[in-house]
């Protein structure tokens, strides 16, 4: 599809690497075959696709997600009872107020201001979100995406082949502890997200296009000193969120954002939590398998220490 003009969508660059406007369709309605066609080449292509303008209600949103492929299911559904969607929100669905800034409910919700992709703390993680914009505040609240893809493209030759042969283990309770210094979560809810290993690089087998795979929720390289470890995941998550890889999304009200977990990474930002109202709600697409197999984490795990200079 590269180089070819869509025929029934348009497509618009946001950013010179990565990101792309769709317009000229309507997600409220069922969307034919060949221009869904259309619309998977483009987020295949594009990694962050912005559909402005889109009025869908939950069940719309779903069906839309749903094409993708199956959807992910919440711990707990925040909005309504469809355990599908999570409400990213500080508006009480219950009250409709505010909820106050300290409340747990919003506690979880700050660890999406770190780098992260969706779901890197689960033995499969999201292959793509969608966030729909329902109120957005006035000002603050972007979100912002960094190119994996070209972070990958650009990394010195001999760094690429050290981190194909390393695994990352991530960890939720490891990247909430970032933000919140008080234990937020239970015991049993720590039990539910134990750490996970994942490739430090991954590809998506419908183009062939490597992207580096590393996230706040990434707590250490398997086989190394912590220390070694530390040092190379943050020097891997400097070099992909320099301003040149990284676009920012202003909201506007129904916007309906959808980003390719394995090819970006992307953060909240802050904004006036206590005096404006923001309601997101995303669906999130399974990944298909683990980014890595268990028996070549074992290999990876064992062959480690060689390679740790
Ligand atoms: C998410 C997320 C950031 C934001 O929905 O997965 O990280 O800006 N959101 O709300
Ligand atoms: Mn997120």
């Amino acid at each position: 599809m590269t180089g070819q003009p869509y025929r029934h969508i348009t497509v618009r660059p946001l950013h010179p690497l990565f990101a792309a406007e769709v317009t000229g369709i309507d997600l409220t309605q069922p969307l034919p075959d060949d221009v869904f066609a259309e619309v998977a080449a483009a987020f295949d292509e594009h990694s962050v696709l912005v559909f402005p303008g889109q009025r869908l209600d939950n069940d719309r949103q779903i069906a839309f997600s749903r094409r993708f492929g199956e959807l992910e299911v919440m711990l707990k559904g925040v909005v309504g009872e469809d355990r599908h969607l999570a409400g990213i929100s500080n508006v009480d669905p219950k009250t409709n107020q505010i909820i106050p800034a300290d409340h747990p409910r919003m506690l979880r919700q700050y660890g999406n201001e770190l780098w992260h992709t969706d779901s890197s703390f689960k033995p499969v993680s999201a292959k793509a979100s969608l966030l729909h914009g329902r109120e957005v505040p006035p000002s603050g609240g972007e979100t912002h995406f960094a190119a994996m893809r070209a972070a990958w493209d650009d990394l010195p030759a001999e760094k690429k082949r050290l981190c194909e042969r390393l695994v990352a283990e991530h960890s939720f309770v490891y990247s909430r502890r970032q933000v919140v210094k008080e234990d937020f979560l239970t015991p049993e809810e720590k039990a539910e997200v134990p750490p996970v290993p994942q490739a430090l690089v991954v590809e998506n087998p419908r183009n062939a296009r490597k992207a580096l795979y590393v996230a706040s929720h990434a707590e250490r390289i398997l086989g190394w000193p912590e220390a070694q470890g530390r040092a190379l995941l943050d020097e891997l998550l400097a070099h992909a969120t320099q301003p040149k890889y990284v676009y920012t999304h202003r909201w506007r009200p129904w916007d309906l954002v959808m980003w390719d977990n394995r090819a970006t990474m992307h953060k909240g930002s802050a904004y006036d939590y206590r005096n404006h109202r923001r309601v997101m709600v995303r669906t999130t697409v399974a990944g298909d398998a683990p980014t890595i197999t268990a028996d070549e984490v074992r290999r990876r795990e064992a062959e480690a220490a060689t390679l740790a200079a």
